[in-house]
């Protein structure tokens, strides 16, 4: 079982994801989390050149699906092999919809790489975690860190761009076939975490 959590920047999705990694392993102790851009030793490194450089779209995609790969081929896939649940906080939808609808990249180029570069691996289900981008950045400037990344820098405009983008992927992707829940992220965490055992309970369930 392979599942991403996906949403804009201060939309809760790491919070949420440490809480669905605790719980999953109570009931499934075969459970990894890993996360994009990253995951692996290399891409962590790649993580640091897209996060903190000043670079074009094309170059984002292109470090974001080199990072992937290494992940898929030497984390995910394995994993996935071995019969565990993969966690992954972030995945393609990310580089859709930051780098295409976000920074305006070509959605074509995406695609091809997503089939060219991954296979076209798509996760068994996405968890989206939709919020109001006012409400993400009051969250974010709270938040005790002290370097924030070039994506965390950007404008409103720009969050409600990767959030539209976020919400038109989905519609697409589940007319695909494709699983999504969509969370409201702005309900308390107690509500949030409430779905999470659900989502967990409904698919452990379902696979007895
Ligand atoms: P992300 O990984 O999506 O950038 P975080 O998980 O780091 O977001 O959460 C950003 C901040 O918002 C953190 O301080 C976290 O405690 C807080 N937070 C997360 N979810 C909620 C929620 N539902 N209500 C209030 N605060 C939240
Ligand atoms: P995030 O996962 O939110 O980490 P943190 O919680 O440590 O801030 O941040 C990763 C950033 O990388 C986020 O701003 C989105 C960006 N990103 C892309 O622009 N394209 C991608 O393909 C991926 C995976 C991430």
């Amino acid at each position: 079982m392979f599942i991403c959590f996906e949403g804009i920047d201060g939309s809760g999705k790491s919070t949420h994801l440490n809480y669905f990694i605790q719980k999953l392993k109570l009931k499934y102790a075969n459970s990894i989390s890993t996360r994009e851009p990253g995951g692996t030793s290399t891409g962590e490194q790649l993580r640091v050149l897209l996060l903190h450089h000043d670079l074009s779209v094309e170059s984002q995609i292109m470090l974001a699906f080199a990072s992937r790969q290494i992940h898929i081929q030497q984390v995910i896939q394995p994993a996935l092999d071995d019969n565990k649940w993969v966690i992954s906080d972030r995945f393609v939808d990310s580089t859709y919809a930051y780098q295409g609808y976000g920074k305006k990249g070509n959605i074509d180029f995406i695609d091809n790489l997503h089939k060219i570069v991954c296979n076209s691996l798509y996760p068994d289900l996405t968890i989206l975690f939709d919020i109001d981008p006012i409400v993400a950045c009051q969250r974010r400037q709270n938040r005790e860190i002290s370097v924030l990344d070039n994506f965390e820098k950007k404008s409103l405009d720009f969050h409600q761009d990767v959030r539209n983008g976020y919400l038109k992927i989905a519609k697409h992707n589940q007319a695909q076939g494709h699983k999504y829940i969509i969370i409201n992220a702005d309900d308390s965490i107690e509500n949030i975490q409430k779905q999470l055992d659900e989502i967990i309970f409904n698919i452990l369930g379902s696979q007895n």
